[in-house]
């Protein structure tokens, strides 16, 4: 949090102390304050959204729904980034009907996060696939996202869904994440009930794989609409 609102405070002083004559600089200046308030709108965002899942006020709105299409939705808002770099992006779809029980919205946040790595992690002309594992076992369905990029080393694996925790600091910073995703990827999952893991060699590509439960729990949605009826 100090990093970005230092160089904002900074580079506001400079301007006032006179460097807004300099034609040359100003617009750079606020070119790094613009970019530097977009960091922290970024990672305030992130700070709360992890405390309001561990502090338990996160409201969720478990529903069923159906994979395939959840998925295609939050595919369809990544298109255009991995267009821009380029990275093929496409989507391994279940056998149609696959149903799966969960939060769309927060579906969306997990997805949208391992995407957003993918598309990062994966130089030009890369491919980055989301898909359904074949065999769901207990219930459980296995929802994986594969890509061809640098990897992660096997030493870094075991703490990767830490808060800040990055491997390459330097460069996760160049690339402008808050270090903040894969630890509210991790959260929401739990909140499912589910587990998230990743498997990768450097240089070969990562794939995370994350567990949701397909069916809603027995006596669904009765209790939770008709509460009266709850027997005592
Ligand atoms: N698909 C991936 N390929 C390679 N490294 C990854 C991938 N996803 C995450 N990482 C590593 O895990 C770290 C943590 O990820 P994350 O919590 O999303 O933070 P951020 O993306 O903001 O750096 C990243 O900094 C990066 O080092
Ligand atoms: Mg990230």
């Amino acid at each position: 949090l100090r990093t970005p609102l230092a160089s904002i405070q900074g580079y506001t002083e400079t301007l006032m102390d006179g460097a807004l004559d300099d034609q040359q600089n100003n617009m750079r200046f606020l070119g790094i304050i613009r970019h530097n308030a977009e960091r922290l709108a970024r990672l305030t965002g992130d700070l709360l959204a992890l405390s309001r899942i561990e502090l338990k006020t996160q409201e969720f709105r478990f529903a069923p729904h159906l994979v395939n299409e959840l998925i295609a939705e939050v595919l369809d808002t990544i298109l255009p980034i991995a267009e821009k770099k380029p990275v093929d992006l496409k989507q391994e779809r279940a056998p149609e009907g696959t149903p799966v029980f969960c939060d769309s919205e927060a579906l969306y946040q997990i997805l949208s996060n391992l995407l957003d790595n993918a598309v990062k992690y994966t130089p030009a002309g890369g491919a980055i696939a989301v898909g359904v594992q074949s065999s769901p076992s207990g219930g459980m369905l296995e929802i994986f996202v594969r890509d061809s990029g640098i990897g992660i080393p096997a030493e870094d694996q075991p703490r990767l869904f830490e808060r800040f925790y990055r491997v390459d600091k330097a460069r996760s910073r160049e690339l402008g994440g808050t270090g903040l995703g894969l630890a509210i990827v991790k959260h929401l999952v739990r909140a499912h009930g589910g587990e998230v893991r990743v498997e990768s060699l450097p240089h070969h590509g990562a794939t995370f794989f994350f567990t949701l439960p397909m069916h809603p729990p027995a006596g669904w949605p009765e209790t939770e609409l008709h509460p009266q009826f709850t027997p005592s």
